[in-house]
């Protein structure tokens, strides 16, 4: 069970590239329940990278990552909501005519805001 002090999401060891690209090396990235988190860095740095193999948008290349402590493949977007993991996009990708609530929840079928 996950506990106060347990990391909610782990990634360990996370390697990816585009093509020759390598854009992330040996990333370790760790949220424990409860905390907020601002990842920093410059353009280009990998930030989004990251988040979107935690979203299942991109597979990595090497490494793992634990959701509540278990090892879990996150192999599509659908895999990354049944392990309770949700991500709204940078700005191009929300939807101004909606509510702050409805672009969190706007692939939410389930969610009426
Ligand atoms: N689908 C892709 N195909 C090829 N290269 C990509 C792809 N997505 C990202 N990259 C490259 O990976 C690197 C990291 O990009 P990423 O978008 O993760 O950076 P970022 O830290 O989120 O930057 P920003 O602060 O601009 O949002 C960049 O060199 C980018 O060109
Ligand atoms: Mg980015």
């Amino acid at each position: 069970m996950t506990t106060a002090n347990s990391p909610a999401i782990e990634m360990r060891s996370i390697e990816k590239s585009f093509g020759t690209n390598p854009v992330l090396k040996n990333v370790d990235f760790s949220v424990t329940v409860g905390e907020v988190h601002a990842l920093a860095g410059e353009n280009g740095a990998g930030k989004s990278t990251l988040m979107k193999i935690l979203q299942g948008v991109y597979q990595k290349d090497a490494g793992e990552i634990l959701v509540s402590g278990q090892v879990t493949e996150i192999e599509d977007t659908f895999a990354a909501r049944r392990a309770g993991i949700g991500m709204v996009f940078q700005e191009f990708s929300l939807i101004p005519s909606l509510t702050v609530a409805q672009n969190i929840f706007l692939t939410n079928r389930t969610w009426h805001i």
